[in-house]
């Protein structure tokens, strides 16, 4: 793969926020000796080091009553050597999908001798396991994992983890083109490659997100994105006392972090969840609240943001989705970060009122469900109530 080298590079303490980079071309051939000129602008990684981070990488899958051919398809394009952790919220009730995903994934693993991984987030094992290790926070009322993407996801860092992996990559399961799958992938082990601190992030900008209208209209960003790349942008330009739009990925679903990061980060529930990580570093490592005692500060976080080739297709869930579930929360992981200033907490509430969301100004976004880090619970407890059989190819939830 060849992509643009880090043009510029902002800092925030010790975080260092990497424009974004473009992939220039999927396949750069045989790795051969390269011209002086070469690896300047634009870099070469070769296929065998981005097969290396694919063996170190679990990519998680969170999923909840997607349409079956559409998780095969993402599946499909995962690459070989990573191991796939899905983490499925959908009915078990009347049909049950979730069995359906089950059998769906081992049947594939079966025919392409791969591993994988499949838990159901309210399987009554994996609470106990929770509440076990002391991380309590994730169970509601019932005693049983809340409903949520961001749950998803952390129960995917909490089983890397379990099973050894470096890194972790998150693939939404409603995307309709494998190929795009297979690329995020790439893009995610090629940021690894350039990354020289062992905390890092790789966020994926999409090069063009089709709209169906009258014809087929190659949109740029979604629209949920582009507010929330403006107030962090904002809080960030607030906290260096420089203007910047370097934060173009505020909401990329598809993202990846090396697990010692993973484990290091607050989290937020549903779908705030990538907002809310980003915030999660510069609070931690941006040198403006007191430094968390830690070896990341003196070696650095870096975050990647790379431009993919292929569009990114998936399903349309609707104005109010977009709004409630996702403009909101995310919004809202901004306004009540400790960093967030003034004038950006104003600019919040009338993009919330100019959205109809809030009524009036004296209003606030209600603030969102914090989940500690993972890597504070007590991973030995967690792995003892978990099924001994936790090893690739194990379905681990029965119904
Ligand atoms: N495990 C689990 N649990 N998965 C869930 C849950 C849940 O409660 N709710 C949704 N999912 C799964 C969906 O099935 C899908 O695979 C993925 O999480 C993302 O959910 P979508 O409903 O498709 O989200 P979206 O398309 O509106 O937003 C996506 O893209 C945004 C960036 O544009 C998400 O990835 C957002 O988090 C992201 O900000
Ligand atoms: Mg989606």
């Amino acid at each position: 793969m060849r992509i643009e080298t880090q043009r510029y590079t902002e800092r925030f303490g010790s975080v260092r926020l990497n424009e974004v980079q473009k992939v220039l071309e999927l396949d750069s051939g045989r790795a051969k000796a390269l011209h002086p000129l070469e690896n300047i602008a634009i870099l070469k990684i070769e296929e065998e080091a981005i097969k290396d981070y694919e063996e170190k990488m679990a990519i998680a899958i969170p999923i909840k009553n997607e349409k079956l051919k559409l998780f095969e398809g993402v599946i499909s394009g995962v690459p070989h050597d990573c191991l796939i952790i899905v983490v499925s919220n959908s009915q078990t009730k009347r049909v049950n999908r979730f069995r359906m995903e089950k059998d769906a994934l081992n049947q594939y693993c079966n025919f392409t001798r791969r591993s994988a991984l499949i838990i159901h987030q309210k399987d009554p094992l994996l609470a106990k396991a929770l509440a076990e290790a002391g991380y309590t926070d994730l169970l509601g009322e019932d005693g049983l994992v809340r409903n949520g993407k961001s749950e998803g996801m952390i129960i995917a860092i909490l089983l890397a983890a379990l099973v050894k992996k470096s890194y972790i990559g998150f693939i939404d399961a409603d995307n309709y083109f494998p190929g795009s799958v297979w690329e995020y992938v790439k893009c995610y082990a090629a940021g690894f490659g350039l990354a020289k601190s062992p905390y890092s992030m790789v966020r994926i900008l999409w090069h063009y997100k089709p709209k169906v209208s009258t014809g087929m209209y190659f949109r740029k960003l979604g629209r949920v994105s582009e507010i929330t790349n403006k107030h962090m942008n904002s809080l960030i330009s607030f906290n260096t006392g420089f203007e910047t739009d370097i934060i173009r990925t505020g909401n990329a679903g598809e993202h990846a972090m090396s697990l010692r990061l993973a484990q290091l980060l607050t989290y937020a529930s549903g779908y705030a969840i990538e907002t809310r990580e980003l915030l999660s570093i510069f609070e931690g490592f941006g040198g403006v609240l007191p430094l968390v005692q830690h070896p990341a500060v003196k070696q650095g976080v870096e975050i990647f943001q790379i431009e993919t080739r292929n569009p990114h297709l998936h399903e349309e869930r609707g104005a109010k989705h977009l709004q409630a579930e996702m403009l909101l929360p995310s919004l809202s992981a901004i306004y009540y970060s400790q960093l967030c200033d003034g004038y950006t907490r104003e600019n919040i509430i009338n993009e919330l009122i100019a959205q109809g969301i809030l009524k009036q100004k004296k209003e606030e976004p209600p603030p969102p469900v914090m989940y500690q880090a993972p890597g504070e619970i007590d991973l030995k407890k967690f792995q003892e109530v978990m099924p001994e059989n936790l090893t690739p190819y194990s379905a681990l939830a029965e119904d």
